[in-house]
């Protein structure tokens, strides 16, 4: 059974910067790392870790520096699409030698895992929070698509399609993400969309393609349903995703919340 571990909205600072003055984004990473490090011995064959946007805060030399510093302690190969808190020829200068790293043009590439393969789409539009997939984005999912035959997809996005609920969130959204879904409709495998952006663990169905928001190891976006509602961060505990691959029937993900830290247990639950 293979697995991936999806990791997002890291939002890294400078060494010893905290976001907004409130969030240690560095030591919530540290943490997310040696979680997910401890634990991988219980989880099988673990493929590599998708890092689904927002690697830092503000998109500079120094912030990627310290993400990729901190990064070094995963024992999991590991490859990631931007955010809009991202830079894009920062992060591709920052990791231009990854071998996922596009030379030029929007940070996206595919990774074949087998009975799935994972496409990861860059819908950054710098000077915006929201987010768009470019004409050469869609060319690229397009392509990826049809040349998968029935093969499952996972498709790894930083802005989400689905509604929070959350309207200042909802506000910043993926634009145009309408014809992003009719193709995924449109596969004839299984499909999958996998986000971060929101901050929340939060899954819905869109008629064929099941989407799902993975939350973060540091700060979470309030949850808040009230209209006009400034969008609020909050320490919640942080997670990280696991991603487990399903192969019967037509086969699918099996999407556990895994939060970061170590806690008192397990025990046997008999007496
Ligand atoms: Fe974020
Ligand atoms: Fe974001």
């Amino acid at each position: 059974m293979t697995s991936f571990i999806q990791i997002t909205d890291t939002h890294i600072v400078a060494p010893g910067a905290l976001v907004c003055g409130q969030s240690d984004t560095a030591t919530a990473l540290q943490q997310a790392v040696a979680t997910i490090n401890a634990k991988l011995p219980q989880l099988g064959d673990v493929d590599c870790a998708i890092v689904t946007g927002d690697l830092t805060d503000h998109g500079t030399p120094e912030e990627y520096a310290h993400f990729s510093a901190l990064m070094d302690a995963l024992d999991l190969p590991w490859r990631a699409v931007p955010g809009n808190h991202d830079r894009r020829d920062v992060m591709r200068s920052a990791f231009s030698d990854a071998p996922w790293m596009p030379g030029n043009g929007p940070i996206q590439w595919t990774h074949d895992v087998g009975p799935f393969c994972v496409i990861g789409l860059d819908t950054l539009l710098e000077g915006a929070h929201y987010g768009a997939l470019s004409d050469e984005g869609f060319a690229f999912l397009d392509k990826a698509l049809t040349a998968m035959g029935n093969q499952c997809a996972i498709v790894a996005t930083h802005h989400p399609w689905m509604r929070t609920g959350i309207a200042a969130m909802d506000a910043d959204m993926l634009q145009g993400g309408a014809r992003l879904l009719e193709r995924l409709q449109a596969h004839p495998g299984p499909v999958q969309m996998i986000s971060g952006h929101a901050h929340r663990a939060m899954t819905c169905q869109i008629g064929r393609v099941h989407c799902q928001i993975a939350p973060a190891p540091c700060h979470a976006v309030a949850l808040d349903h009230r209209a006009g509602q400034d969008a609020q961060m909050v320490l919640e505990p942080g997670a990280v995703t696991v991603h487990l691959w399903q192969g019967m029937d037509e086969g699918y993900l099996t999407s556990n919340i895994l939060p970061i830290g170590s806690f008192p247990g397990p025990w046997p639950f008999h007496e």
